[in-house]
């Protein structure tokens, strides 16, 4: 049996939906059972559980050979950090409670830094917390920065007709669709072959930068003159902060940000077929950035 944590979100999403379609036992965890529902619908085990509960998690865990972990965002938390040990802490021991053999763990780029990368370094600290549970195979994969990021970008367009952002112009990213991790994340999932504790790096079809995604955008979307512009802290920190996030969470993305910029923050490993993913960003512009245009959005 899996136990899979965040299954309603991104990732979790794609790992549950592969797991049942190969017809194992799935587990789904999550806050809210009827965002876990689809699931269930198709065979799952549901358990409400928040990530910050020990004992909770425990019970989730019960009986699983395997799970796939993640710390979920909390964006308007007070105190994004604390938050995130407090989640990792949780989650280690319930993997040890539960004696899980196996972990599947998604974590970012940068985890290998251990200060100095946002809310990155919660993702470093959870790789050392589970380095410590000595009978537990894990794998941490490393992801590149999710496609996904670029979906704010819709209103930032229609309200003043750029891209923005915090990334230099020309700095080259790795950007990864969400899907392709799920993918991933289920594969070594069903085969189990990791041994040890080991990071696997996954970085998208391609490495690209803002300017590049601004053109693909706007030759999607029928304004092929559309630009990026590098946005600063002063300007950026109030716009984030009135997307909802905790003015410490604006502050954890722009330190994170310029860890990229600076290229402290950046992949360890060089493009390979092993963390080469398929989902192009052209596919992605347009099946999750058209159709936010032209209101034909699932769920927008
Ligand atoms: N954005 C990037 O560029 C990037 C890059 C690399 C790594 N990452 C990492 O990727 C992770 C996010 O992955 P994702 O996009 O797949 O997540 P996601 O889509 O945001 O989903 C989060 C999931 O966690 C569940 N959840 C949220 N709060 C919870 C709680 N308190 N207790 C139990 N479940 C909870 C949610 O379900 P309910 O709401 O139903 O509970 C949801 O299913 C983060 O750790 C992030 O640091 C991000």
């Amino acid at each position: 049996m899996y136990a899979i944590i965040g299954a309603s979100g991104n990732t979790g999403s794609v790992v549950t939906g592969r797991l049942l379609a190969h017809g194992e036992e799935v587990r789904v965890i999550g806050r809210d059972p009827s965002r876990l529902e689809r699931f269930i619908e198709k065979g799952a085990e549901a358990m409400a559980a928040d990530v910050g509960d020990a004992a909770a998690l425990t019970r989730a865990f019960t009986g699983a050979k395997a799970v796939y972990l993640m710390i979920p965002p909390n964006p308007s938390s007070p105190n994004v950090r604390e938050d995130q040990e407090r989640v990792s802490d949780a989650l280690v021991a319930a993997v040890q409670n539960a004696g899980a053999e196996y972990a599947v763990v998604l974590s970012s780029v940068g985890a290998d830094k251990p200060d100095r990368t946002g809310p990155v370094v919660g993702l470093h600290n959870l790789e050392q917390k589970l380095n410590g549970v000595a009978a537990l195979q894990a794998v941490y994969l490393r992801a590149g920065y999710f496609m996904e990021n670029l979906l704010p970008q819709v209103g930032v367009i229609q309200n003043f007709g750029v891209v923005g952002g915090p990334l230099r112009s020309d700095l080259k990213v790795a950007m990864i669709a969400t899907r392709d991790i799920g993918v991933a994340a289920a594969e070594a999932l069903l085969k189990l072959e990791f041994t040890g504790k080991q990071a696997r790096e996954l970085l998208g079809q391609r490495h690209l930068t803002y300017q590049e995604v601004a053109s693909i955008i706007g030759h999607a979307i029928g304004k092929p003159d559309l630009g990026y512009m590098q946005l600063g802290p002063a300007q950026l920190k109030p716009a984030l902060t009135q997307m909802g996030m905790s003015s410490n969470m604006a502050d954890l993305l722009l330190e994170m940000s310029e860890a990229l910029n600076s290229g402290y923050m950046a992949p360890l490993e060089p493009r390979s077929a092993q963390n080469t993913t398929p989902t192009s960003i052209e596919t992605f512009v347009a099946e999750q950035i058209v159709p936010r245009f032209t209101g034909k959005a699932a769920g927008a």
